[in-house]
């Protein structure tokens, strides 16, 4: 008797997709308006936002509280890794207060200095890889909504909506300084632009995580448009996504 048994056939395990939870990243300059897009957005949405500019301008103070020099990567990636960050978060007003070892140090990190010593610290690679984990924790349900410099390209890959806003520097540095002043801080408009260059060509050229668009993000020249236009393209293709 002759048996014939069937062939075996590898069967691809396929694994349940899990949906992960939805992240639309936003990247851009210095000033081009993430941070008023990006708290429209999480109000409208009800999702949660991932600043992680504030993250960088946390890590610049600690480091400064902790005689922590900024050459110093070592000690700076050490730091990167356990200083304590806390964010509160007003469904109405977006980031209202940013935390170091429990206290609120909003105002200090929102200084020009405060902006220039994250850059520093931002540009150093084992300082990025200690602080990634720790972005990627802000992905929670019902959604994220990601600012920054790398959120399409690094941090959230997977990302279902990206975002690069893009707009001129004589208009970014205009609204940076109308900023500014909205807090009470007096700036000089010539300054600021050198400022902001500075910033954006070490943010750019730097080779760890440089500011680039996705090859996947849309682009959004926003230098003649209002906050109200950018929002409503935006969330136009955030829908068109699927979400909203
Ligand atoms: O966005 P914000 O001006 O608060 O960022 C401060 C600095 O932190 C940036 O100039 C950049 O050097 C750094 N940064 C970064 N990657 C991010 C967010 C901010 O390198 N995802």
């Amino acid at each position: 008797m002759t048996s014939i048994s069937a062939p075996i056939q590898s069967v691809p395990v396929r694994s349940t997709p899990i949906r992960s939870v939805p992240v639309v990243a936003v990247d851009g300059p210095v000033g081009v308006g993430k941070g008023t897009l990006c708290a429209a957005l999480a109000r409208t949405l009800g999702w949660n936002v991932l600043d992680s500019g504030a993250i960088y301008r946390l890590l610049g103070l600690a480091a400064l509280r902790a005689g922590v020099a900024f050459d110093d990567h070592v000690g700076l990636a050490a730091l990167a890794q356990a200083f304590a960050m806390d964010f509160a978060f007003e469904p109405r007003q977006g980031l209202v207060a940013a935390l170091l070892d429990g206290q609120d140090v909003s105002a200090q990190i929102r200084t020009e200095q405060a902006g220039r010593n994250a850059s520093l610290v931002a540009s150093i690679p084992t300082v990025r890889d200690a602080l990634l984990q720790r972005q990627r924790d802000f992905r929670s349900p019902p959604g994220l909504i990601a600012d920054g410099r790398d959120m399409g390209t690094v941090v959230f890959p997977d990302a279902q909506i990206k975002i690069f806003l893009t707009a001129t520097a004589q208009e970014r540095a205009r609204r940076r300084r109308k900023q500014l002043r909205d807090k009470g801080i007096d700036a000089n408009l010539a300054a600021l632009s050198a400022e902001i260059n500075a910033r954006d060509k070490r943010d750019s050229e730097r080779a760890a995580a440089p500011l680039r668009a996705a090859p996947d993000a849309s682009e959004i020249d926003t230098s003649d448009a209002s906050a109200d236009e950018v929002f409503a393209w935006v969330f136009a293709i955030i829908h068109a996504g699927g979400f909203g």
